[in-house]
């Protein structure tokens, strides 16, 4: 494929946040490679997606699993040569809001090996193709729930939320952020941008809730949460190291 095509893989892309961000990003002329881990899901995602015009194809992912993720890398490399872009959208909570002195360790496990561990792997993985474009970004699916700054302040909108395992993990995922980010500045033939987004409280499955409840408790439509990550792949940015979100940047 010509360079000139932007080559944008999204994981977690066949519901929620993630296929609005990969109906976005396709709108924008990306190419887009629509990671999910079930076979029937993604390929479904990709046929509404075909269906608006949208250049798409399924890229089989599970983020907790490296076979299945080398695998994907092997294919992209085949099939493109290189990625313009990786979102790490694929994030799940288990927590149930159990306080920290109950929260059974597997669970905290279980969100690290999806929201840190797998995006970890995803990345290392996907790195070579990324390095075969001149500019390439990550953006990593944050959370402001991940912020420890407004964990620890008793104005802030998460103040009084209890999600230890699934906080820690997206503060770990910002942490990954910062020092990848330092770590690629140093590269010589080509620039890749490393940035953390929050998509703010989206009206999804995510965690088990039905959207509707969520809606009705304040939850922004997709087209909102997926706005910040769409505007980092889409446009000429050079953000490096931040974490943000629609409305600006948020604290660490
Ligand atoms: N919704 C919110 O209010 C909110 C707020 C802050 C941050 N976020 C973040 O936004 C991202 C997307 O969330 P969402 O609201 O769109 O949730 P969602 O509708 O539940 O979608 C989550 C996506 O992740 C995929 N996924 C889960 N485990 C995976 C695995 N092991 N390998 C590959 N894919 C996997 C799911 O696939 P299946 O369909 O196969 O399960 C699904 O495609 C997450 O990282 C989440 O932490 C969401």
């Amino acid at each position: 494929m010509n360079q000139t095509k932007k080559v944008t893989l999204i994981t977690g892309a066949n519901k929620g946040i993630g296929f609005e961000i990969a109906k976005q990003v396709g709108e924008h002329g990306h190419h887009v490679l629509v990671g999910s881990r079930d076979e029937k899901r993604g390929a479904e995602a990709v046929k509404q997606l075909l269906d608006l015009e949208i250049e798409a194809d399924f890229i089989q992912i599970d983020v907790t699993n490296k076979e299945s993720i080398n695998k994907a890398a092997e294919l992209i490399k085949e099939k493109y040569g290189y990625l313009t872009a990786l979102i790490n959208n694929a994030g799940i909570s288990l927590d149930k809001f159990i306080v920290p002195s109950k929260l059974d360790t597997e669970i905290i496990r279980q969100d690290f090996d999806v929201n840190f561990f797998g995006l970890v792997d995803t990345t290392q993985a996907m790195l070579p193709l990324l390095k075969k474009s001149t500019k390439a970004k990550i953006i990593n699916m944050s959370s402001m729930m991940g912020s420890l700054n407004m964990a620890a302040t008793p104005e802030s909108e998460v103040y009084h939320a209890s999600v230890v395992g699934y906080q820690a993990s997206k503060a770990a995922v910002n942490m990954f952020t910062i020092k990848l980010a330092k770590e690629l500045e140093d590269l010589k033939e080509t620039t890749i941008t490393v940035n953390a987004v929050d998509p703010g409280m989206v009206a999804t499955e995510f965690g088990g809730v039905d959207p509707e409840f969520s809606r009705s408790h304040g939850g922004k439509p997709v087209e909102e949460g997926a706005k910040r990550a769409v505007e980092l792949a889409v446009n000429d940015d050079t953000s490096n190291a931040t974490f943000s979100n629609a409305e600006g940047v948020v604290a660490w």
